[in-house]
């Protein structure tokens, strides 16, 4: 069995890999107090103590709106922190799987992006995320996979955000001129062991197929989770007040990745209604 190293242990993706691989691999999910990546001596020393085969770098600095404000800790974990832990995989000769973002493109190409379309990112997440990428690119054998609007049973998501909200008897806005792929974290994680066990490389796109506007994804939500009663306003980004430019069209062509696994994921309504099966998701959980 391989051993894999899993960074962001304790993350919305991280703990979907951990499911996924489970009974499959020997699995070191490891978190900030064990493996801060802003330390490059914490990571190198994990690195040799855990003897990886394969490190799945799904940490990150993640507050897309914070970032603006706080442009050096996003830099510190998103920059200088995948730089650590690329060094660390180059050197144990682990093979580096890192987990990027739709945000290093600019939304205006108008169609699917595919992995060779030009990058440039909006906001400072992105440009980190988009730096991670070349420190990643660096490792022999290296794998970057970009992904989008995840949701998945752990941590925040817009999913839980509106079934919240419709619970407590919010009112629901949500922009209706963005247009994203949304990914499901436990269809993500599969996709990534199935590139593993593939042993692609290069980069590769991977999200559930089929681009959504996000205010008629909140729509299908609340229709999917029988709250179909909840109105959901709709207004343009701009007037949304948040701190962080976004691309007005980011869907990704996951071509490759279906030529590569024999299939693409299912389609994002399809992962939706898995997703909401569990009463104490569709309950706000
Ligand atoms: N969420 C999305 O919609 C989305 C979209 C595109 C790409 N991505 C990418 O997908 C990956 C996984 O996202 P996610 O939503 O699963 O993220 P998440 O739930 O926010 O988890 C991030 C993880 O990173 C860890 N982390 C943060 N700072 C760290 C540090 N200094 N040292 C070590 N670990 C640190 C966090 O630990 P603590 O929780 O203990 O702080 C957490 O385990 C990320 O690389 C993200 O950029 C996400």
């Amino acid at each position: 069995m391989d051993r894999i190293l899993i960074t962001g242990g304790s993350g919305m993706l991280g703990r979907a890999l951990v499911r996924e691989w489970t009974g499959r691999a020997i699995l070191f999910p490891v978190g900030p107090t064990q493996f801060d990546l802003r330390d490059a001596a914490a990571v190198g020393d994990a690195a040799r103590r855990l003897s990886p085969q394969v490190i799945v770098h799904t940490a990150a600095y993640t507050n897309v709106d914070g970032a603006e404000t706080d442009a050096e800790a996003c830099t510190a974990v998103n920059d200088r922190g995948t730089a650590h832990v690329a060094v660390a995989a180059a050197a144990s000769g682990a093979r580096l799987v890192y987990v990027s973002t739709d945000y290093v493109f600019d939304g205006s190409k108008g169609a699917p992006y595919t992995e060779d379309d030009a990058t440039h990112p909006l906001n400072v997440y992105g440009r980190t995320k988009l730096a991670g990428e070349a420190h990643a690119r660096g490792v022999p054998g290296h794998l970057v996979v970009r992904t989008q609007g995840l949701f998945g049973r752990e941590g925040k998501s817009f999913v839980r955000s509106i079934l919240q909200a419709a619970i407590a008897g919010r009112a629901i806005s949500v922009v209706d001129d963005v247009t994203t792929g949304v990914t499901y974290a436990d269809d993500l994680a599969k996709a990534i062991r199935l590139l593993v066990e593939s042993g692609a490389t290069g980069t590769y796109h991977v999200a559930n197929e089929g681009g959504v506007v996000w205010a008629d994804f909140a729509r299908a939500i609340l229709d999917e989770a029988g709250r179909g009663d909840v109105p959901v306003a709709r207004l343009p980004a701009a007037q949304t007040g948040r701190a962080a430019r976004r691309p007005p069209f980011s869907v990704l062509d996951t071509r490759r990745y279906a030529a590569t696994v024999g299939s693409p994921l299912p389609s994002w309504r399809d992962a939706l209604r898995r997703h909401l099966k569990d009463p104490a998701i569709r309950a706000g959980g």
